[in-house]
Order: structure tokens, then C-alpha cells, then sequence
């Protein structure tokens, strides 16, 4: 067969965009090698519809025994009695627990989308906001936390079934047993997506939801640094059945709910080369030397924070607990746009995403923010003493987004750099 330059030659060019630009989008990161190695394998080649033991195909003994290892890693790792590995996607997870929890029109609430919830805690344009009625909550505009007050009397006042925690922009730790105590006082499923956190929590480094919540949810491609997925996990309340009937009148475990929620429910075949990556990520996540990368993650975010904060622009909440923050451009350039603000910073090859910011007066399509983590640039092996020479170099695309000879000059500094760290082995 002909080599597919066509395929080829684009991949080539997206390995040198990674390599020779700063990447700050806070949910994204660069895998392992060998993590890159077992996505690529064999295990794409086989279908293995079912769980370990109990497959729809003959052929899956040494898939059996991959996936097995990717759920025993996992169950380490966050200390979780029950552990879902075949969610193609931190989307497809969260269905899965919609499924499993709700009837089609059921009453959820999540962190409001435009102060830093996810699309699929309730957009109108989801399934979790098409098919289940979305009610949410919201931060404080003067804090930029989460109002807990607000939560607690929402949930009283309109008795969700499911309340969910967790956030695609949120810079601040959770108090999820509050959360809990409230869902537990209305008889809700308490659910944590920690999709954005997962890799600082597996260090040690944040509060462990899987102590808290009924169900939790991830993707493993964020600061847990695996192949693109998603995952479901239990902890102590695993042993509960639901108290959801089946047609014959059985009462469900939920953990039988869940896993028949992803397959068949929600999936078809897992995609094994993908798990096979995920048991390779929650090895590395295992080791002294992911505890110490987490850390620097999180001294990275800390000190990026604080130089943004320095150069006068404001930082929702005024800080960061995990890896990310979300700047509100407003106070120091009120006509720029995140929109504008994200053309100009790729074209000197240093990535972000424009956000909208809490209470944000332009529309998702502009934004009046702009959303930076520091997992990926970690990994690249950037410490803190290059947070400021970073900030800076944004600032000084932000002050002339227009002008191609600043822009030009910021990139060559980057490209610069960012030669001196080193990507792929291969
Ligand atoms: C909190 C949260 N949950 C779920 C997801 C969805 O993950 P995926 O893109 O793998 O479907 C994201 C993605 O950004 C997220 O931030």
C-alpha cells in the first residue's frame, strides 16, 4: 500500500506546531511516549463488546487482562471501589451517569456555563440540557467562587435528582462534602466531573472527590496526562443498590447501572488501544515522579497567576488552587476581545482559548476572557522562574494584538525557547 503522505505530512506538521510553540490551553497536555506507543498498537485491531470475563466476542483473553490492569491502576490511584475504563470521552461518561440516574426529563443542576460549567452539565444545545431539565448555580461576582448559599437553597427549593460539581473553567477548590450534605438532605445523586483537576487530585494535591461524591467522572487527557478518554469512579457508596427498578421489579446496583449505561446503553466496542493507553497514564500517575510534576503544575499556575495579577490585569476569584485561571481582560484592555486577544496570541505561537468570564457582557463567539493553564507547558519542563518572561511576552501581544512586527518578535522568542525542551522521543 502507497504511504498516505496526504495524512502524513499533516501530522508532521502538527508535531512541529506542538513542538515549537507555548502551549497554555488548561485542558490539554502531552502524553508519554509510551503512552502514545500503546495508543498507536495493535489492540485498535479488536473487538471486544462487554466487560472482562464477559465479552460478545472470542479473542479478548489479552484484552481481559489489559483492561483489568487499566481498572485495578485506576482504583489505586483514587482509592475508588468501583471504576469504569470504557468511556470513549469525558462527554460519553457523563451520559453514562445521566443514563443510569435520570428519566428523560428529570430536574439536574450544574455550575452555570458562562461561569465556567460544562457543556455537558446542561447547554441547551446537549444532551444533558435537550433531554434532562438543567437548572444551575453560579459564583459570587464578587469573590468568583461558587455561591454555596445559592446552591443549597436552589437545590431545596427544586429538588434536583442529580447535582453535579465540577468545571471546565474554575480556579478554586470545592467543598464537595457541603455539597454532599445538602444532595444526601433532598435525596440527590451527588456527581463530581473532575475532569479539568484529575491529575492534581491523583497526586495528593486537592481534595479526592471519590470521598464525597456518589458517582465521579473524568477524561484522562487534561492534567492526568493520558490518551483523549473518559472514566467513571465510586468510592464508599459503591455497596449501595439505587433504588431504581428494573421492568421485573429488581432493585439495581448502581455500579451494574452504570457499567450497562456505558455498554450497551450508551457505546458499542471499547476502544481497547485507548484503554491500554489509559493503563499505561495511571502507572506513570502512580509514581513519585507525577507527584513532583503535579506540584510543579501547581507552583507554575500559582506564580503565572500572581505575574498577570502584577501587570494589572484581573484574575477571577484572585487566584488559582489548581492549574488553570481565567484572566478578565476588561480592566486592562476593555476593548479587547478574547476573540481577537486568541488570533494574536497563536500567530505568535503561544495557545489559549478565549473564555467567557462570569457575569461577561459579550457573547460566547467574543468573550471578554481568556483561559490559561500551565499542565502542558510543565511537561515541556518550564519552571517558575519562565512564568513571567510568559506573562510578559502576552502582554506584550495583548498591548498591539494588530501589530505583525510585535508579534513576529514575540514568536521568535518563543520558538526560541522552546527549542531547548524537548518533546518527543520519536
Ligand atoms: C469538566 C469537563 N467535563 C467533561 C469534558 C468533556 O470531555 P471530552 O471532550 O472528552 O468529551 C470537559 C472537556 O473539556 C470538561 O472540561
Amino acid at each position: 500500500m502507497t504511504r498516505d503522505t496526504a495524512i502524513f505530512d499533516l501530522i508532521a506538521k502538527e508535531r512541529e506546531r506542538q513542538v515549537k510553540g507555548i502551549e497554555l490551553i488548561a485542558s490539554e497536555n502531552f502524553v508519554s511516549d509510551q503512552v502514545l506507543e500503546a495508543m498507536g498498537s495493535v489492540m485498535t485491531n479488536k473487538y471486544a463488546e462487554g466487560y472482562p470475563g464477559h465479552r460478545y466476542y472470542g479473542g479478548c483473553e489479552v484484552v481481559d487482562m489489559s483492561e483489568e490492569l487499566a481498572r485495578t491502576r485506576l482504583k489505586q490511584l483514587y482509592g475508588a471501589e468501583y471504576v469504569n475504563v470504557q468511556p470513549h470521552s469525558g462527554a460519553q461518561a457523563n451520559m453514562a451517569v445521566f443514563m443510569a440516574c435520570l428519566k428523560a426529563g428529570d430536574t439536574f443542576m450544574g455550575l452555570n456555563l458562562s461561569h465556567g460549567g460544562h457543556l455537558s452539565h446542561g447547554s441547551a444545545v446537549n444532551f444533558s440540557g435537550l433531554m434532562f431539565h438543567a437548572i444551575d448555580y453560579s459564583l459570587c461576582e464578587e469573590t468568583g467562587r461558587v455561591d454555596y448559599d445559592e446552591l443549597e437553597q436552589k437545590a431545596r427549593a427544586e429538588r434536583p435528582k442529580l447535582i453535579i460539581a465540577g468545571a471546565s473553567a474554575y480556579s478554586r477548590e470545592w467543598d464537595y462534602a457541603r455539597i454532599r450534605k445538602v444532595a444526601d438532605e433532598i435525596g440527590a445523586i451527588f456527581m463530581v466531573d473532575m475532569a479539568h483537576p484529575a491529575g492534581l487530585i491523583a497526586a495528593g494535591l486537592l481534595d479526592n472527590p471519590v470521598k464525597h461524591a456518589h458517582i465521579v467522572t473524568s477524561t484522562t487527557h487534561k492534567t492526568l496526562r493520558g490518551p483523549r478518554g473518559g472514566i467513571i469512579l465510586m468510592g464508599k457508596d459503591f455497596p449501595n443498590p439505587w433504588g431504581k427498578t428494573t421492568p421485573k421489579g429488581e432493585v439495581k446496583m448502581m455500579s451494574a447501572l452504570l457499567d450497562s449505561a456505558v455498554f450497551p446503553g450508551t457505546q458499542g466496542g471499547p476502544l481497547e488501544h485507548v484503554i491500554a493507553a489509559k493503563a499505561v497514564a495511571f502507572g506513570e500517575a502512580l509514581t513519585p515522579e507525577f507527584v513532583a510534576y503535579q506540584k510543579q503544575v501547581k507552583t507554575n499556575a500559582a506564580v503565572m497567576a500572581q505575574a498577570f495579577i502584577d501587570k494589572g490585569y484581573k484574575i477571577i476569584s484572585g487566584g488559582t488552587d489548581n492549574h488553570s485561571m481565567l484572566v478578565d481582560l476588561r480592566t486592562k484592555y476593555p476593548d479587547l476581545t478574547g476573540k481577537v486577544a486568541e488570533k494574536a496570541l497563536v500567530a505568535a505561537d503561544i495557545t489559549t482559548n478565549k473564555n467567557m468570564v462570569p457575569f461577561d457582557t459579550r457573547s460566547a463567539f467574543q468573550t471578554s476572557g481568556l483561559r490559561f493553564g500551565t499542565p502542558a507547558i510543565t511537561t515541556r519542563g518550564l519552571k517558575e522562574d519562565k512564568m513571567p518572561w510568559i506573562v510578559d511576552l502576552i502582554d506584550r501581544v495583548l498591548q498591539a494584538p494588530e501589530s505583525e512586527s510585535v508579534i513576529a518578535a514575540v514568536r521568535a522568542e518563543v520558538n526560541r525557547e522552546m527549542t531547548q525542551h524537548p518533546l518527543f522521543a520519536w
